[in-house]
């Protein structure tokens, strides 16, 4: 939530005490360009020693709760029949309504057992926006992602309060050309990642329920985001204004034949789920549980986090857990935004987004300016952050060629209940002093290129050796830190 200063300002506030903590450090920049250049100019290969504010993600790393950690204490531990999981089902039955679900070890195995039960081969699977690893895992099927949103999605700097919404004229079309028969099914991502966080509203949701219903296509929502997205809609959407995050994450559910999720992000903890209410669909996906994930009542997760994802779930629909990071990066993209540095806008989920290629016009999409963006903002803060932009996008399989991304975004991802507004004040001076001095930075070059989701192991290195340059002006202008 939010509160207004008596000056009118209004600022992100914590509905919650700390009580245990983690100690971080800052190391001198010299330390920062040796441990960059060590991860091959790749944030995610950066050790925690060396890193200050870790915005890399929010998934896996946001702050649990103390109810949680209670019920980590009190879990039922058998193999099969744990009384947790039913804990955990009917808390997915209160807060999302499905009746069946079914535990995953995280995201991505949802979408692998949805990709290989839904595989129409040489089909497609149309969707407002893709993710990195629901379209592997769709191609692995021998499918292809169709994204079909508005052309409004991919302007960086926007005051569409919905710019994940899926164009329900190009679903038709999608439909016509196609044929009902190839396409998998429609995917919504709630709060669409990769393009900066960005919400879909209720009634688009509702437009692309009814064209799949009058077409028989199945509708899945990846829930994995789903409490910003209603916290936005709340927010946002005329008529909602007066309802509670519960009431619209729960109308949202109603309108999905399959939902799924990452239960690292709202719920806080490491797993996953896929929920329905259509007990048909459920007994297709069930039995590829026990040979992917494990026996159906804990699904590869241990029991543990099963406990406390029983807890996060009915904790994020908790208007104060859903709006913690979204009032966060208000904050933060807001204040950026106002210094004149390239942000997306409006302000989402997940994290505050820089545009790359705003921020180093002078950086050749081919040279990866969100990556190049990243390592830069490590060297000159000790934030890390995720290159979201070609990197991410690996090349065509067939012919070896480079698929350039839609856009090129650097990602400061704000866990939820983990960073503090000094934090985020000092991760704003820093890039607005790295925007003064983005001349220095250069572009990147693969030196070790994985064949599949490069961005996680890939090492490239720094194009006339800038980090070096980026770092004697830092040192002669702030000193070591
Ligand atoms: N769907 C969405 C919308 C996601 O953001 C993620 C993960 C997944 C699926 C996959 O879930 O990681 O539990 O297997 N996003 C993380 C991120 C990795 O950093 O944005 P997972």
């Amino acid at each position: 939530m939010s509160i207004k200063l008596s000056s009118g300002e209004e600022i992100p506030i914590e509905m919650h005490k700390t009580r245990m903590v983690q100690k971080i450090q800052l190391v001198p920049v010299e330390q920062r360009l040796k441990a960059i250049e060590e991860a091959g100019y790749n944030t995610f290969l950066l050790k925690t020693k060396d890193v200050f504010l870790d915005m890399l993600t929010d998934s896996g790393v946001n702050a649990m709760s103390d109810n949680q950690f209670a019920a980590m204490m009190r879990v039922d531990d058998a193999y099969a029949g744990s009384m947790t999981f039913y804990e955990f089902a009917k808390a997915v039955e209160d807060v999302l309504g499905y009746k069946h679900v079914m535990n995953v070890h995280q995201g991505r195995a949802a979408e692998h057992l949805l990709a290989k039960v839904y595989a129409k081969p040489g089909g497609v699977i149309p969707t407002n926006y893709h993710f990195t690893t629901t379209r592997a895992h769709i191609e692995l099927q021998g499918m292809q992602v169709l994204e079909i949103y508005y052309d409004e999605a991919l302007k960086t700097e926007s005051s569409n309060p919905f710019k994940g919404c899926m164009d329900p004229q190009k679903l038709k079309n999608v439909i016509q050309k196609y044929g009902k028969d190839k396409i998998g099914f429609v995917r919504m991502e709630a709060t669409t990642n990769l393009i900066g966080g960005q919400p879909f509203s209720m009634k688009n949701l509702k437009e692309i329920r009814q064209i799949c219903t009058e077409n028989g296509l199945l509708l899945v929502i990846d829930g994995s985001l789903i409490s910003e997205n209603a916290y936005l809609i709340m927010q946002r959407e005329k008529g909602y204004e007066n309802k509670t995050v519960a009431e619209i994450v729960k109308e949202m559910c109603s309108t999905a034949d399959i939902y799924y999720m990452s239960g690292r992000k709202n719920t806080c903890v490491r797993g996953g789920c896929i929920a329905t209410n259509n007990l048909k669909l459920f007994e297709q996906i069930q039995p590829w549980l026990p040979v992917y994930e494990g026996f159906f009542t804990y699904g590869g997760m241990s029991m543990r986090e099963v406990g406390a994802m029983a807890v996060g779930m009915r904790e994020m629909v908790d208007p104060e857990l859903a709006g913690c990071s979204v009032e966060q990066i208000k904050y933060f993209v807001n204040k950026l935004s106002k210094a004149g540095i390239p942000v997306v806008t409006p302000p989402g989920g997940l994290a505050c987004h820089l545009d790359a290629m705003k921020f180093l016009p002078h950086v050749p999409q081919p040279e990866y300016p969100a990556g190049a963006l990243a390592a830069a903002l490590f060297i000159s803060s000790g934030i890390r952050s995720m290159e979201r932009g070609t990197i991410s996008v690996d090349r065509d399989p067939k012919t070896g060629k480079e698929i350039m991304a839609d856009i090129e975004l650097t990602r400061l991802a704000l866990p939820r209940r983990v960073y503090s507004v000094s934090h985020i004040e000092y991760a704003i001076d820093r890039i607005k002093w790295l925007y003064a001095h983005r001349k220095l930075v250069k572009g990147l070059k693969f030196v070790s290129e994985p064949p599949v989701l490069r961005f996680f192991l890939g090492k490239l290195r720094a194009l006339d050796n800038w980090g070096k340059d980026l770092t004697e002006t830092f040192k002669k202008e702030m000193g070591q830190r």
